[in-house]
């Protein structure tokens, strides 16, 4: 049966370009979006951009022009390298469309209506760079604020608050019992231990306009906007149509929600994700079967350092810049290193020569290799088209029993959202398919006239398992596995559900066009 399912991502900051860490996360949901499209699902991917803040509010001034004009300057640069990378998107969120900025508010006079947001006087330590007021909780063991908050001053203003401490009871709860609210599962561990600190606190949802102008304006009270949370967390269902007209070119709410999952890096897990939003959530009245899953994504780090712009070279800044990379390697390689070389919910280091070996062994030199000999052996020894025979043998019968085999570890690791460990089965097989071609030697048996059976069974074989993989990795190289498909000139391969993918997909008599190396070897040269 179709069910719906509804991945988003965390919108990225728009004080500056994307780096191969948001790119990594854009690409795993793209590769999740495609797989569950793949599994016959009405799948509906979200991804946008943070656009409002101090930060955006402080470089527009720095640049002497309005921050609507820097977002949207800035914005550019993550839609054209999303397209660079082939990501395919079903809905697009920028914080200020006015859209979402009505939900938001609507959201805000509701929550005040019902006394759920309150004003209060605060004296306190707020740290510049976190953007965030601090509490004793945050001083170290020598009483004093720690480097991570930068510069720390004494500051005393009226603020609004969000009565967080009202639902954590009930959040300390729900997540104790959910067994899929946090994916994987070992990071339960640091929601329960920062439970224990959101306990007693209630959370600071605005900022006066004398200090940050570049936000949604509280309903209530003209003097303030909206700080953070109140505004990026909410995209997740503005943009999937709640509480939407019928004519705002929004999906239907009520099909998206709740079968989804936002995929967010650790560095956000706590406190808004798994605090907060949730906590948002039940205020405005969404019950437990209504808590959206979250996937938890590790960081791809430098080897000695952070892929983070404030602590980059230059030369880092550029290697790690995705449209850089896209153009001097191609989407299909960036998109595959990408997700082949962590595992999901795990850190990686990011290492060129690794993405360069990778992409050689496993696709330019196994799959390209497979598909190479395949297709221009069909040609030159059977005329161009697959034939029948009834001839068979043992390598080929655990040929046939392995496509089963991997098209299943393929699909539960996938379903897992474990893409690096869905890769190795397929790369597993590919390897066996190279050697089943090594071991039966089609270039042999096609000098001996009475091997004609074999050569026919043992090529079909090698056509077939092309088109099974062609079908496994389009989600992560999509373009591809689209030429390996025109290659075999098996279109209809494009429609093919993953249930419905098993041996025996290419007819007999199914004509291939002469091949064209689909992975030329990649090298970090400049010339190459
Ligand atoms: N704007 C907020 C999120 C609001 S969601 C309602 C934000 N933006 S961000 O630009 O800093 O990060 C966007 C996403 O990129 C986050 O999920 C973050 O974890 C992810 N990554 C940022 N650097 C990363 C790596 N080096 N590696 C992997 N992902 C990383 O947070």
């Amino acid at each position: 049966m179709k069910s719906s399912f509804y991945i988003t991502t965390a919108i990225d900051y728009t004080n500056g370009s994307p780096h191969v860490g948001h790119a990594y996360e854009k690409v795993l949901a793209d590769v999740i979006n495609r797989y569950r499209k793949l599994r016959g699902d009405e799948s509906y991917f979200l991804t946008g951009v943070d656009q409002h803040g101090q930060k955006v509010q402080q470089t527009a001034e720095k640049e002497g022009i309005h921050p609507g004009t820097y977002v949207r300057k800035t914005t550019k640069r993550f839609t054209n390298a999303w397209e660079k990378l082939e990501l395919q998107y079903d809905g697009w969120a920028e914080t200020t469309d006015e859209r979402h900025k009505k939900c938001v508010a609507d959201i805000l006079q509701k929550l005040y209506d019902e006394g759920q947001i309150y004003k209060k006087q605060y004296k306190g330590f707020y740290s510049i760079k976190q953007e965030q007021f601090l509490t004793d909780k945050e001083r170290g063991e020598d009483g004093e604020f720690g480097s991570e908050w930068g510069q720390v001053e004494e500051r005393d203003e009226e603020n609004y608050y969000f009565k967080l401490s009202d639902h954590v009871a009930w959040l300390r709860d729900y997540v104790e019992k959910s067994d899929h609210f946090i994916i994987p599962a070992f990071r339960k561990t640091d929601v329960i231990n920062a439970i224990e600190r959101a306990e007693d606190s209630d959370l600071c949802i605005s900022r006066p306009k004398e200090r940050l102008r570049w936000g949604i304006e509280m309903p209530f009270d003209p003097d303030f906007v909206t700080f953070v949370w109140f505004d990026a967390l909410i995209n997740y269902i503005s943009f999937a149509g709640y509480n939407a007209a019928p004519d705002a070119g929004f999906p239907e709410f009520e099909k998206l929600w709740p079968a989804n999952i936002h995929i967010i890096g650790k560095d956000i897990l706590v406190p808004s994700h798994s605090i907060y939003w949730p906590c948002m959530l039940h205020a405005i009245g969404f019950t437990d079967e209504q808590m959206p899953s979250l996937l938890v994504h590790g960081f791809w780090n430098l080897k000695n350092g952070k892929v983070s712009k404030s602590e980059m070279t230059p030369e880092q800044a550029a290697m790690l810049d995705p449209v850089n990379l896209v153009e001097k390697f191609g989407a299909d390689c960036v998109r595959y290193y990408l997700v082949r070389d962590i595992h999901t919910g795990r850190d990686s280091d990011f290492d060129p020569e690794r993405l360069v070996m990778l992409f050689n062994t496993e696709l330019a030199n196994n799959l390209g290799n497979l598909c190479n000999r395949g297709l221009s052996m069909t040609k030159r020894f059977l005329g161009g088209a697959t034939g029948q025979s009834d001839y068979d043998d043992e390598l080929s019968q655990e040929l046939r029993a392995e496509s089963a085999t991997t098209i299943a570890t393929y699909k539960d690791a996938m379903d897992r959202y474990c893409v690096s460990e869905a890769l190795e089965a397929v790369i597993k097989y590919i390897t066996l398919c190279n050697q089943y071609t090594d071991k039966q030697a089609p270039w042999s048996l096609a000098k001996d006239e009475t091997k004609m059976a074999e050569l026919t069974t043992v090529l079909g074989h090698l056509t077939e398992v092309v088109a099974i993989v062609s079908v496994l990795l389009k989600p992560i190289i999509p373009s591809a596995c689209e030429r390996i498909q025109a290659q075999l000139k098996a279109n209809f391969l494009a429609d093919v559900k993953i249930d419905d993918l098993k041996w025996g997909m290419i007819p007999v008599g199914q004509e291939v066009a002469k091949p064209k190396p689909v992975f030329p070897r990649i090298s970090l040269e400049e010339e190459a």
